[in-house]
């Protein structure tokens, strides 16, 4: 493995690592060798990876990242044992209403979206990249999605939340450009992933239908994405989006 791709002495966060693609990015970084931290709002998930991989009980932490509150207690937390945070994967996300027209969707539900998938990214962002600017060194990966990118219908919530976050980090990446900090997303077709399990028939089969390569994705190819933007390697990218969406992405 190149130097460049390798975790050795770096301290990376993963939000949302208890499962699908959060899980598999958790064991490819721990392979190359990061000291990680897994956060999630799901304590038996939690439980679980630490198992797996044989992790302390410090390095996972129960976080829901709708509750800025917690966000800002745990990035201090890591950043006052570790002394610093080389990089921050999240993955953490929820469908919300699939398969419905706008009209039928309430605002809370709406709103619950927007809060962990949009707002959530936006305070995780907010709390690391001083840390990140006072190492002159950091890299920001959040995962997006395809439907932010082309606009599923019946899922109003999440594209408007996925879509939010591809703005968010073209523009945040221009402000920390010379910093020694890149800030990209990961946007992902349909995965095989628990996440799946909630998703209607209807909205899968439209999905899959327009991949190219004509099936799901495995949360292993994704993690490979994510762990490349995560790296030092990734080194003159930032501000973009990467396709994990086998061929459904043409820009
Ligand atoms: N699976 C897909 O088809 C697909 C496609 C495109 C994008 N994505 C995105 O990929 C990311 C990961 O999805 P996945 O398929 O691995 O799903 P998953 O449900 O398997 O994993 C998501 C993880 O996030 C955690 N989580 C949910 N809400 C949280 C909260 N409020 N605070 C903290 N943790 C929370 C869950 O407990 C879970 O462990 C999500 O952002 C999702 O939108 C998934």
């Amino acid at each position: 493995m190149s130097q460049n791709s390798s975790f050795e002495g770096q301290v990376v966060m993963v939000v949302g690592a208890g499962n699908g693609i959060g899980r598999a990015t958790l064991g490819l970084l721990i392979e190359r060798g990061a000291r990680v931290f897994a956060l999630d709002n799901n304590q038996d998930a939690l439980s679980e990876i630490q198992t797996l991989f044989s992790l302390g009980s410090d390095q996972v932490k129960a976080l829901d990242v709708s509750d800025e509150e917690a966000i800002k207690k745990v990035v201090a937390e890591i950043f006052a044992s570790e002394g610093r945070i080389d990089a921050l994967v999240n993955s953490a996300g929820m469908t919300g209403p699939t398969n419905r027209r706008l009209n039928t969707i309430t605002w809370p539900e709406f709103e619950r979206v927007l809060q962990v998938n949009l707002f959530g990214a936006i305070w995780l962002t907010q709390q690391l990249i001083p840390i990140m600017q006072g190492q002159k060194y950091g890299r920001i990966v959040h995962v997006s999605s395809i439907a932010g990118k082309e606009g599923n219908p019946g899922m109003s919530p999440y594209v408007t939340s996925k879509a939010g976050m591809i703005g968010f980090i073209k523009g945040v990446a221009k402000e920390v450009a010379t910093e020694g900090i890149s800030i990209n997303a990961v946007a992902p077709a349909v995965i095989r992933t628990p996440m799946n399990a909630d998703t209607s028939d209807e909205t899968l089969k439209y999905m899959i239908a327009r991949i190219p390569m004509g099936r799901v994705g495995e949360a292993e190819e994704v993690a490979e994405t994510i762990c490349f933007a995560a790296s030092k390697a990734c080194s003159f990218t930032t501000g973009f989006t990467f396709d994990t969406s086998g061929g459904r992405a043409t820009y």
